[in-house]
């Protein structure tokens, strides 16, 4: 599709409105993340939406609005609550979700009956929404999955050629999206913490569900939380420890020969070796507003720099930390190791292109604490994971497309706590390691795992089902 690349001045903005009039899809920088908004009236345009990002269906889009006037229609009511909200908080980082009107589609709420909606802080947004004459459907404009982006540069990586338009503006204040709030209950409910925090809303209109420190388990989400979301291609790892002891450990995985950064405040610059990793700043550790500015294009550097591993920090649970934890925690897929003593498991096979990689990428989705990584006894050092092992890898919705080999080393080998290898022809070229095991032994079980190299993609998800299962009975 041909993008229109437009400036936010009259002409841009008249261009625009004139392209979501037509149906079509339009990239407009809000002060949260840039959003991705077509006609919320129009079925047919709110599909495209999907389309570009590549978004599951039952993930709904905010309806975006210029003035409060704008509420009522779509809408059956509005509480008391949402009222004073609206009033404190709007333009800003605050969606509200009430019982849809008949006005909005099906597709725009995924079947829901309830709407969330939003004014945006950014005076070229609500100036294009005045000069469509519509509310506009708009999620965060990157591909689904990746991180949210938060200036024109990161919007073009994603949206070129998949919009209709895209209006340059300035680079988004906040930086994490908005905060959800469900007014629909008894109990006001925060189902995505944003910009606006917790404490100001309570502040506002008295207790909320959500607010306070709680099991992951027992906080209410929106839809969309639930994906995979905000995440770079290498693995994020989540650091606890004193910053002695998380650089020690960025260091020692480092030196196996992944290519790794640091995201981390200023005040720990110091404890890192920028000749072995790359350090991107969060800002100052006393300073959230910061930290959420930056946090998503820092996500989005590790994929230009084509970072393997990614080490972040620890971050408070209060005020806007606590948006700035939910999106870091999220691109680590929850997780956290403790620098101190997390244990190190790693995979060994031949090449390090298709069994290993591919059970690294099922173990760390499913051990949460534990560091792992492969490497090949007689790999290349560089080579990327094969083909058919990243499709079948994509298949379990895991991605290991970052994978580079590595050819076992010493370093590597020292590195590990338990060594996992996929035959026992592997094992006995490892007879003089200690804590070395075949996986299927490991797993109660006695096998070796036959090489996929040079099949099709049917051989190796059969591998890769394999692995699973065994990877599943493992206990640390
Ligand atoms: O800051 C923002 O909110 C940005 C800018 C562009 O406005 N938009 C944004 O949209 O983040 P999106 O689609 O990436 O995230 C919307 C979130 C999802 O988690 C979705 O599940 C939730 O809001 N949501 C939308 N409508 C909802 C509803 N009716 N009930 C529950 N959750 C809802
Ligand atoms: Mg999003």
């Amino acid at each position: 599709m041909r993008t229109e690349l437009l400036k936010a001045d009259e002409n841009g903005l008249k261009c625009a409105a004139e392209i979501i009039r037509s149906g079509n899809t339009v990239v407009f920088p809000t002060e949260t993340v840039y959003g991705l908004g077509a006609n919320a009236a129009d079925e047919e345009a709110v599909k495209k939406i999907f389309e570009a990002k590549g978004r599951p269906s039952d993930n709904p889009l905010i309806v975006h609005i210029a003035d409060t006037e704008s509420v009522q229609p779509l809408v059956s009511e509005i509480p008391e609550k949402a009222k004073r909200l609206m009033e404190r908080f709007w333009p800003g980082p605050l969606t509200i979700i009430m019982r849809k009107s008949s006005l909005i589609p099906k597709c725009v709420t995924a079947g829901l009956d309830t709407v969330g909606i939003r004014m945006p802080d950014n005076s070229a947004a609500r100036e294009l929404i005045r000069l469509s004459g519509c509310p506009i459907a708009a999620p965060s404009a990157n591909i689904s999955g990746k991180p949210s982006p938060t200036s024109f540069k990161d919007v073009l990586k994603d949206m070129d050629g998949r919009a209709g338009g895209i209006i340059e503006g300035e680079p988004s204040r906040v930086g994490v999206e908005s905060t959800v709030i469900d007014m629909t209950g008894e109990t006001p409910a925060i189902l995505r913490p944003g910009g606006v925090t917790a404490e100001q809303i309570e502040n506002e209109i008295g207790e909320v569900i959500g607010s306070r420190a709680l099991k992951d388990e027992e906080t209410p989400k929106a839809p969309g939380m639930k994906y995979r979301h905000y995440a770079p291609s290498g693995r994020v790892y989540i650091l606890k420890g004193t910053a002695a002891a998380a650089a020690a450990f960025v260091h020692r995985k480092a030196r196996t020969g992944k290519k790794t950064c640091v995201l981390c405040f200023d005040e720990f610059k110091p404890y890192f070796d920028e000749g072995l990793v790359t350090f991107i700043s969060l800002g100052s550790k006393n300073n959230p507003e910061e930290a959420a500015s930056r946090l998503f294009a820092a996500l989005r550097y590790t994929d230009e720099l084509k970072a393997q591993l990614v080490f972040a920090p620890e971050i408070p649970e209060n005020g806007l930390w606590r948006a700035v934890r939910n999106r870091l925690y999220k691109a680590a897929a929850e997780n956290i190791l403790d620098a101190e003593d997390a244990k190190s498991v790693l995979f060994v096979c031949t090449g390090n292109t298709c069994r290993s990689p591919m059970a690294e990428g099922i173990f760390a989705a499913s051990f949460k604490g534990t560091y792992v990584s492969s490497a090949g006894i007689a790999a290349a050092d560089g080579e990327g994971a094969s083909e058919n092992a990243v499709l079948a890898m994509k298949n379990m919705k895991l991605d290991i497309s970052a994978h580079k080999a590595r050819k076992l080393t010493p370093s590597i080998l020292n590195d590990a706590d338990i060594i996992l290898t996929m035959t026992a022809g592997h094992k006995a070229m490892l007879s003089g390691c200690k804590n070395v095991y075949t996986l299927s032994e490991y797993a109660g079980e006695a096998y070796d795992i036959p090489d996929p190299y040079g099949g099709d993609e049917e051989t190796y998800m059969r591998c890769a089902e394999i692995l699973k299962k065994l990877i599943l009975k493992i206990r640390l």
